[in-house]
């Protein structure tokens, strides 16, 4: 299986952006072990991160045809962008939504998203670990024989 994940503005700042909030590990951490572990389901694990919109709209673009799930963290974006939202649905590429925080029991404007909706799950609040079980979520839907 081939698998994008994809991470929105800022994220590269994990590990110096608000700890408190997001964690200590950097993005480099957190995808390098999460390679790891596709590698060992044999899954073949792109990612990219990007702060502008249209970089990551390309990348979902780019995807059609050729990905079969992405985990993407919108970060921002999340609570803002109708055009991301689209660039799902244009290539109709199923999605898991990973926040590293419980955006729920932040600030209000954090509380709507434009992609938990169309999205197949949504993992919030558990913090880096959330990239790992949307990992294994993705691959359990994805392998053959299911359930
Ligand atoms: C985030 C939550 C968003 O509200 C915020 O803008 C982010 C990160 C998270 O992973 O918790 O940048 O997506």
């Amino acid at each position: 299986f081939k698998i994008l994940v994809l991470n929105g503005p800022n994220l590269n700042m994990l590990g110096k952006r608000e700890p408190q909030i997001y964690g200590a590990q950097t993005l480099t951490e957190i995808i390098e072990q999460l390679a790891e572990k596709a590698l060992s389901m044999d899954i073949s694990l792109s990612h990219v991160q990007s702060n502008a919109e249209h970089t990551l709209i390309d990348a979902i673009h780019q995807g059609f045809g050729e990905i079969d799930f992405i985990i993407i963290n919108p970060a921002a974006f999340t609570h803002t962008s109708v055009a991301l939202r689209d660039a799902l649905l244009s290539v109709a590429i199923p999605f898991i939504e990973v926040h590293l925080s419980n955006v729920h029991a932040r600030e209000s404007f954090r509380h709507h998203s434009y992609f938990s909706d169309i999205a197949t799950g949504v993992i919030c609040g558990l913090g880096a670990k959330g990239y790992d079980y949307a990992l294994d979520a993705a691959y359990h839907l994805l392998k053959p024989g299911k359930n």
